[in-house]
C-alpha cells in the first residue's frame, strides 16, 4: 500500500496478511472492505456523541451530559470490535481519525447545536442512518460466508437500535396519546 489516497480507498484490493483461517481471501478481502467502512463510521460516531456530551446545555443538562456519555463507551466498543474483526480476518484496521474523517459516511455534525433536544435530534438522526447502514450489512457478510461478522453486525444494531430509543425517548413525549 502506499500512501496516496487513491490506494487507500476502502473495499479496493484490501491489504491482507496471511492466516490460515478457513475463510477465501477474496471473501475476507471483501469483508475487510466493509467492516472497514463501518470502523470509519463508528469513530465518527464516537466523535459526535462525545462532542454532545461536551457541549449540552439547558435545563436537562446532566442527565443528557451522562447519557451521552453512556452511548459514547458502547460506540468505543464497536470500534475495538469491528477493528479487531479486520485483524482476525487478516486485514489491516483503518482506524485513524483522519481516515474517519476522509470515508465516514455520516452527515457532518451542527456545530451549533446548544440546547438539549438539538442535540438528541441530531445525534438520533446519526443514529439511525448509522443503524440502518449495520443492519444491511448483516445479510450481506452472511451471504460471503462470514457469519461471525454478520453476528458482530446484529449484536452492534440491536445495541444502536436500543440507544436510538433512548435518545428518540426524549422527542417522544407528546406522541401516541
Ligand atoms: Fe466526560
Amino acid at each position: 500500500m502506499t500512501g496516496n489516497s487513491k490506494d487507500m480507498r476502502l473495499g479496493k484490493g484490501e491489504k491482507t496478511f496471511s492466516t490460515s483461517i478457513d475463510l477465501p481471501k477474496k471473501e475476507r478481502q471483501e469483508i475487510i472492505g466493509v467492516l472497514n467502512q463501518h470502523l470509519a463510521d463508528t469513530i465518527d460516531l464516537y466523535s459526535m456523541t462525545k462532542h454532545a456530551h461536551w457541549n449540552v446545555k439547558g435545563p436537562g443538562f446532566y442527565q443528557l451530559h451522562e447519557l451521552f456519555d453512556g452511548i459514547a463507551d458502547r460506540v468505543e466498543e464497536y470500534v475495538d470490535t469491528i477493528a479487531e474483526r479486520v485483524t482476525a480476518l487478516g486485514g489491516y484496521a483503518m482506524g485513524t481519525v483522519r481516515i474517519a474523517s476522509r470515508v465516514s459516511t455520516l452527515e457532518e455534525y451542527p456545530l451549533d447545536a446548544t440546547d438539549g433536544l438539538e442535540h438528541v435530534k441530531a445525534l438520533a438522526s446519526r443514529f439511525s442512518h448509522y443503524g440502518k447502514k449495520v443492519r444491511g450489512d448483516i445479510y450481506r457478510a452472511s451471504e460471503m460466508g462470514d457469519m461471525d461478522t454478520a453476528d458482530l453486525f446484529t449484536e452492534i444494531s440491536r445495541g444502536i437500535d436500543k440507544d436510538l430509543w433512548f435518545l428518540e425517548a426524549h422527542l417522544q413525549g407528546s406522541e401516541g396519546k
